[in-house]
């Protein structure tokens, strides 16, 4: 029997959020799912699991839109095949079912597979890629590989799931120049800017977005992301689904041009970044200037417990801040002082422009939670747990008062 073409049928998804933004990457998915830039086959469902967000009944073309837009995610599989499996010894026959021809345009490439084994099967986990590489006939390879699959028994179910990104998407690719400190990750950023904005009164209009400490910029950039409704699949970087056969060019073509004309012709508000140090000022202004819309930024360059800044733009200002920690504090700083220091300053920035500063700041520990919310001292704060780079960390919004 001939097989069902690939956009003919619905097909299933699974999203993988930034560490602990599973709540912002469902209710982004669910929007992106239900405004989409064309008329699809199917009306997608979408789900919020355990630790992933589902989304099933879905056209293989608006899988792709999902994929290009959504900024809070760090990956996207889709299920390419999935059946009961209640004995080792069954699992071979499934396995000689995976539609590769749909995946792999030539299965010399080596590809990379993670297999796991959950539950109620003895056989090792090794066995299971062992089994699928040699049935398929195709190389398993730790780094480098383009195409990325996963292999997972699990509740008496064998499932293969395909990477559509392949490289992580936090991996945006807008960044010509990097600077030396790891830098919060994309999909984190645009977490915090969503869950801080999910906070306002809708009538609370951005006009200016503060970013002091600004690093190589991520929170600057997430945020002209998050406001011109634009996505990853705007820049430069591939994506693997990009090599898969059965993706029609035209499809990614056409929602490249669309995402790229959002972040250049969306209405968004200025950005204002701050950074004390030099080589990271240059590095930014070199950054923005390939990417950000003239006019509509600018680097003030010095210590942010100095500045004066003059927001003149109509509107209230998101201040986003990402303080230094860790190694990035100077030898003689106490992270506690300097975060009671920052929220007393910026209690001074509520006071001189009464009931237009909002914004989040992100706290690497409990004492700086504490001493940051004791200088800021106003009622109006709320805080969420997430983790980056495995420490657990705070990020606390706070409204005008
Ligand atoms: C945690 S990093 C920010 C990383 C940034 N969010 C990114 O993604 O690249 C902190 C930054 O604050 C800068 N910085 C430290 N003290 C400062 C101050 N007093 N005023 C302005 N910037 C400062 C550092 O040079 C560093 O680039």
């Amino acid at each position: 029997m001939a097989k069902v073409p690939v956009t003919a049928r619905p097909h299933t998804f699974y999203i993988r959020p930034a560490p602990g933004w599973l709540y912002e990457c469902y209710k982004e998915v669910a929007k992106v799912s239900a405004t989409p830039f064309q008329k699809y086959k199917f009306e997608p469902k979408v789900v919020m699991l355990k630790s992933t967000v589902k989304v099933s009944r879905c056209d293989w073309r608006q899988g792709l839109e999902i994929l290009l837009r959504l900024t809070t995610a760090h990956d996207i599989e889709w299920l390419i095949l999935e059946s009961g499996c209640k004995q080792w010894s069954e699992v071979d026959a499934i396995l000689k079912r995976v539609p590769w021809e749909e995946v792999l345009a030539n299965k010399n490439e080596p590809v990379h597979v993670t297999s796991d084994i959950f539950r109620g099967f003895t056989t090792g986990s090794a066995k299971l890629r062992e089994n699928f590489c040699n049935i398929g006939g195709v190389t398993h390879v730790s780094e480098g590989a383009a195409i990325r699959f996963k292999v997972e028994l699990r509740d008496e179910m064998l499932r293969i799931l395909v990477s559509l990104g392949g490289e992580p998407l936090y991996k945006r690719g807008y960044k010509t120049k990097l600077i030396a400190t790891a830098p919060l990750p994309e999909h984190q950023a645009a977490s915090m800017i969503r869950w801080i904005l999910s906070g306002l009164k809708p009538t609370q209009k951005i006009g200016t977005i503060f970013v002091p400490f600004a690093g190589s910029g991520t929170l600057g950039f997430e945020s002209r992301l998050v406001f011109s409704d634009s996505g990853p699949g705007a820049f430069l970087r591939q994506f693997s689904c990009e090599l898969f056969p059965v993706t029609p060019k035209p499809t990614i073509e056409f929602l490249r041009r669309k995402l790229k004309e959002k972040w250049q012709s969306g209405v968004t508000p200025k950005i204002v970044f701050n950074e004390i140090n030099e080589e990271a000022v240059q590095i930014l202004n070199e950054n923005s200037q390939e990417i950000l819309v003239p006019g509509k930024w600018e680097i003030i360059p010095g210590d942010m417990f100095e500045l004066k800044p003059n927001f003149t733009e109509d509107g209230s200002v998101l201040v986003l801040l990402n303080p230094p920690y860790g190694n990035r504090l100077g030898k003689n700083t106490s992270i506690g002082n300097l975060y009671e220091k920052l929220g007393r300053h910026l209690r001074q920035l509520l006071d001189a422009y009464p009931g237009r500063i909002v914004g989040g700041c992100i706290c690497p520990d409990e004492s700086s939670w504490k001493r940051f919310l004791s200088g800021l001292n106003i009622s109006s704060t709320q805080t969420h747990h997430f983790t980056h780079g495995g420490e657990e960390m705070r990020l606390v919004r706070w409204f005008s008062e």
